[in-house]
């Protein structure tokens, strides 16, 4: 299939499912424990239903987004994903390309394979995700790091205070020391294409952390360094203390709870992104779209509210717009784009949500993004 060939995004996900070893795609598909988490994300995404509403005139609808004192060209970018190197060489420099040309964010993780200097020289509307470390020295300069290259916005992602179960890897091999079970290692011999970019390149490396470890330091040691560091004791007052140290703009993402977002807004943070990791963390969490007008209920508007976790169309986007999100992010899919065909492949992912986005408000009716409101659910 090339890329501009594909029709929705599940086609990616099925390109990505024949090119990856199983042991890499399971890191992507898999969740936490029983994986409740994944399949209520969908679920709750499925169960909306959009009001159709006909005789109006839909010959110009704008998806332009306002979001953090920038305007992008459509209301849904691309999450965070650590290792994305493991997929294809430079996944992070492709996704980030991807989404710059589309006029949208891409959040750089802070388990990413490039850095922040490289990432801010091709996408300067990137964003950057700490996985704040348990050494101020590091996380002072990161935040430096980020201020030098000129990257506006630092997300913190708070729903790590731990490593999660993730039952999948542990089967397959891929948790730290990184030894792939047998089984593993004889399924990537039907996955030749990856084999060669592997053997070609690699493991790739965490870029970020590179500089604070010793030098002549392979992938592993950086990774081993990585384990070490992350993460921090994570409280309101380590958000406080970073809040004072970063000028510019200060996101929280992974919040589920209406109180949590109360406390952020009185941190003085810049938005929240409402998110269950996509089920990675914690199998109990609920879906963030259940929890999403609560959260926006209690934000009263004072900061956007975002979204990400179990989005695979441009309705689920308008749903979640609908319910009060000011945008969304995707995180799987974009990646097994990048997996399976690189940077056409994720510009093909964008291209396909703006397109469903445009149906689907040209079905309910609505021409305006800043127009959506609960109005239209049923
Ligand atoms: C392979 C993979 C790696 C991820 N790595 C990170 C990460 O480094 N930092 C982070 O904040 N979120 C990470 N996430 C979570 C995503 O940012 C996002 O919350 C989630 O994928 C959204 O759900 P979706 O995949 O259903 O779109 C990761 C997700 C996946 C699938």
């Amino acid at each position: 299939m090339r890329a501009d060939k594909a029709t929705n995004l599940d086609d990616f996900k099925q390109a990505a499912r024949r090119y990856l070893p199983r042991m890499i795609f399971d890191y992507i598909e898999g969740a936490a424990e029983d994986e409740l988490g994944l399949s209520r994300n969908r679920a709750a995404f499925q169960s909306i239903e959009l009001v159709p509403r006909y005789l109006r005139d839909v010959s110009s609808v704008d998806q332009s987004a306002s979001l953090l004192g920038r305007t992008h060209a459509l209301p849904v970018g691309i999450a965070p994903t650590g290792m994305a190197g493991i997929t294809r060489r430079d996944a992070d420099l492709l996704l980030a390309e991807a989404a710059h040309r589309a006029g949208t964010p891409f959040i750089l993780s802070g388990a990413s394979n490039s850095s922040i200097e490289k990432i801010a020289q091709i996408a300067p509307s990137a964003w950057y995700q700490i996985y704040v470390p348990k050494r101020e020295d590091i996380r002072r300069d990161q935040i430096r790091r980020i201020g030098d290259a000129g990257l506006e916005t630092l997300v913190f992602t708070v729903d790590i205070p731990i490593y999660s179960k993730r039952e999948r890897d542990i089967r397959s091999g891929w948790v730290r020391p990184y030894k792939p079970a047998l089984r593993s290692r004889i399924e990537a011999l039907r996955h030749p294409l990856w084999l060669l970019n592997f053997f070609r390149n690699g493991i790739p490396t965490l870029e970020n952390w590179l500089p604070y470890c010793p030098p002549g330091s392979g992938p592993m040691d950086v990774t081993g360094f990585f384990a070490e560091q992350a993460f921090a004791v994570q409280t309101w007052d380590l958000l406080r203390d970073m809040r004072d140290q970063f000028k510019g703009k200060l996101v929280l993402k992974g919040i589920l709870s209406a109180e949590d977002a109360a406390m952020a807004v009185e941190a003085g943070v810049d938005g929240i992104i409402v998110s269950n990791h996509g089920g990675r963390q914690f199998d109990k969490a609920p879906a963030a779209l259940t929890v999403l007008p609560e959260v926006c209920d209690a934000v009263a508007g004072r900061i956007p509210v975002m979204i990400d976790s179990g989005i695979t169309r441009g309705s689920d986007v308008v749903a979640a717009l609908c319910l009060g999100a000011s945008f969304a992010f995707v995180g799987r899919a974009t990646l097994y784009a990048v997996a399976s065909h690189g940077q056409a492949g994720v510009e093909r992912v964008l291209e396909i949500l703006k397109q469903e986005i445009y149906l689907a408000m040209s079905s309910i009716g609505c021409t305006k993004l800043e127009q959506l409101d609960r109005s239209y659910l049923r």
